[in-house]
């Protein structure tokens, strides 16, 4: 049987495991600021406004670490907002027991750190310039034909078993030219063509960190925003949304 079965009205909430839960409630509380609700004496319901929220359940001795993969994300509104949480949490980190906070990383647009708290559970905090990540689903509200509702149009691009570390490759997909980056495990998707010249980024250009450099004439692009880094490169590079889908890397060349 194929087809959605499901009449789904929100998207309610998801679950975090935690030590104990009277210190995690007061570390969400007066540390990120989330509001906290004890449900039962094992189920703290955290949250932050909206129709979703966090229910965080006690699971004592037998919590085990995340996985850093595994996060939740926290969007502050600037990248001097996300510099003084670090600090704030650098600061905080003896008191409340941070098994490790990450150095901020990445340019104005796109300002980040990690954190692992006491219970093991990562937090990512961040400030993006623009759009925000739902954003990407906005077009889906618009009238749209009644028997083909708009779709999000990722196609896969290639297998993720081709994409190395610290490498470029380049794919075409519905006639675009598209260059895929694996950044330490983050996949990112750009035009291919430099915006200087018409040179080819995917084939020949070389990938510092999360900066690509075209051999022409060295201008430079931040590949997660395509923001221009280097003259003589001043508009920026177009980038494209990435999923996985089991060892496929799709694009949403929508
Ligand atoms: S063609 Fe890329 S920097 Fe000039």
């Amino acid at each position: 049987m194929t087809g959605v079965h499901f009449e789904i009205e929100s998207f309610s909430h998801g679950t975090l495991e935690c030590r104990d839960l009277e210190v995690t409630k007061r570390f969400y509380r007066e540390f990120l600021g989330l509001h906290c609700v004890r449900m039962s004496k094992r189920v703290c319901w955290v949250w932050l406004g909206g129709e979703w929220l966090i229910a965080c359940i006690g699971a004592g001795a037998f919590k085990q670490p995340q996985e850093k993969q595994n996060r939740f994300a926290l969007r502050l509104e600037s990248s001097q907002a996300v510099e003084a949480a670090y600090a704030a949490a650098v600061a905080a980190a003896e008191e409340w027991q941070l098994a490790a906070v990450e150095a901020v990383e990445g340019p104005e647009e796109f300002r980040s750190f990690l954190l692992n708290d006491m219970d093991g559970n990562w937090w990512e905090i961040y400030s993006r310039a623009g759009t925000r990540y739902d954003d990407i689903f906005d077009h889906e509200q618009a009238p749209a034909d009644e028997d083909r509702p708009a779709m999000i149009q990722f196609i896969k691009a290639c297998s993720i078993d081709d994409l190395k570390t610290g490498t470029i490759t380049r794919v075409e997909i519905e006639g675009k030219i598209l260059a895929v980056y694996n950044i330490d495990g983050n996949y990112y998707a750009t035009d291919a063509m430099c915006t200087h010249d018409e040179v080819d980024l995917a084939a020949e250009g070389e990938l510092q960190g999360d900066i690509v450099e075209c051999p022409a004439h060295f201008g430079q692009f931040h590949v997660p925003t395509g923001r221009p880094m280097a003259r003589p490169c001043l508009i920026p590079l177009k980038t494209y949304n990435v999923c996985i889908e089991g060892y496929d890397l799709l694009i949403d060349i929508g």
